[in-house]
C-alpha cells in the first residue's frame, strides 16, 4: 500500500527510496517494498546517456515518469524538477510542478538548493498542496558551479551553508530532505536537527532513509566505480552476455529451436507447391 506523508516520516526503520525511470523499473521496485520510489534526473546520465543532467527536460521527466507509474501504481512516487523549470520565477515553478503532478501521478516532486529564490518556491508550492522533497550537499544540476561533481560540507563555510539550507527547507515546508555527497558527521548532525526525514546517498548511516540510482545498484550503468553507490547485482553484464549468447545461436543456427516455431498441417501446405 502507498505511504502517506505522515507515515513516510514516522517509519521506524530506516526509509528506503530507489530511482526508476521506466516501467520494469517501477514495477520491481514497487515488488521490492521500497517506501519511496523518485523518478531521479540522473535519467539524463544512467538512461539518456548525457554526461550531467542540465539537459534532461520537463517533457522527458513526464514521459518516463508516467512509464513508472504504470509499473507502480501502489508507491510513494517523487518526480525531480529538472534544471530551469523551477530557476525562472515562482509562477513558472508552479505551472511547471502542476504540469508533473497532473500528467504523471506523482505524489510529490524534488528540487535541488536551497537559494532565497528556491526557497520561496518552494514555500509556494507547498503553501498550495505541492509537496516538496529539498536535495542539498552536492547539487548535480549546478555541479559545475559546485567546482564539479565533488563532496560538499567539508569546510566551515560549506558545512554551515549545507546544514542552514537542510533548516530553512524544512521552515518553508518541505516534508523531506536528499543530502548528497557530505561528510557522514554532518549528515548526523542535520539528522538531529531536523524534523523531517534526510535521505542519504553519499550522507553516512546516520540519515533517516537512503537512496540509490537503480542503474547503479544493479550494475547496469557501469561508468566509473561510484564511492557512494553499491553494486548489489551485475546486471550489465549479464545482459552483454545474454546478447553475445543470442549472437552466436543465431550465427550457428541454434536459435529458434522447434519450441519457438509454429507448425501448419501438411495438407495445407502441399497446395502451396
Ligand atoms: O536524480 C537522482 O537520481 C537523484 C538522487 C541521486 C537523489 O537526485
Ligand atoms: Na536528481
Amino acid at each position: 500500500m502507498k505511504r502517506s506523508i505522515p507515515e513516510l516520516q514516522a517509519l521506524a526503520q530506516p526509509l528506503v527510496m530507489v530511482t526508476a525511470y521506466d516501467y520494469p523499473g517501477g514495477r520491481h521496485a514497487e515488488a521490492a517494498g521500497v517506501d519511496v520510489i523518485l523518478v531521479g534526473d540522473s535519467l539524463g546520465n544512467v538512461v539518456l546517456g548525457y554526461d550531467s543532467t542540465a539537459p534532461v527536460t520537463l517533457g522527458d521527466m513526464i514521459h518516463h515518469a508516467r512509464a513508472v507509474r504504470r509499473g507502480a501504481p501502489d508507491t510513494f512516487m517523487v518526480v525531480d524538477l529538472p534544471f530551469g523549470t523551477y530557476h525562472t520565477g515562482v509562477q513558472d515553478a508552479m505551472r511547471n510542478a502542476v504540469r508533473v503532478i497532473q500528467d504523471t501521478g506523482a505524489d510529490a516532486i524534488k528540487m535541488e538548493g536551497a537559494t532565497p529564490e528556491i526557497l520561496e518556491v518552494v514555500q509556494t508550492l507547498t503553501r498550495n498542496g505541492i509537496p516538496v522533497m529539498g536535495h542539498v550537499g552536492l547539487m548535480p544540476q549546478t555541479a559545475t558551479a559546485q567546482g564539479g561533481l565533488r563532496v560538499q560540507g567539508k569546510d566551515d563555510a560549506s558545512a554551515r551553508l549545507t546544514l542552514e539550507g537542510a533548516l530553512a527547507l524544512e521552515a518553508m515546508g518541505a516534508f523531506s530532505v536528499v543530502l548528497e555527497a557530505i561528510p557522514a558527521r554532518l549528515a548526523r548532525l542535520i539528522s538531529e536537527r531536523l524534523a523531517m526525514p534526510t535521505i542519504g546517498i553519499g550522507a553516512g548511516l546516520h540519515c533517516d532513509g537512503q537512496v540509490l540510482v537503480t542503474h547503479d545498484l544493479l550494475g547496469i550503468y557501469e561508468g566509473e566505480e561510484k564511492k557512494i553507490a553499491k553494486r548489489y547485482a551485475e546486471l550489465g553484464r549479464a545482459a552483454r552476455e545474454a546478447i553475445a549468447t543470442y549472437a552466436a545461436e543465431v550465427r550457428g543456427r541454434q536459435f529458434p529451436t522447434k519450441e519457438n516455431a509454429f507448425v501448419m498441417k501438411d495438407d495445407v501446405l502441399d497446395k502451396l507447391y
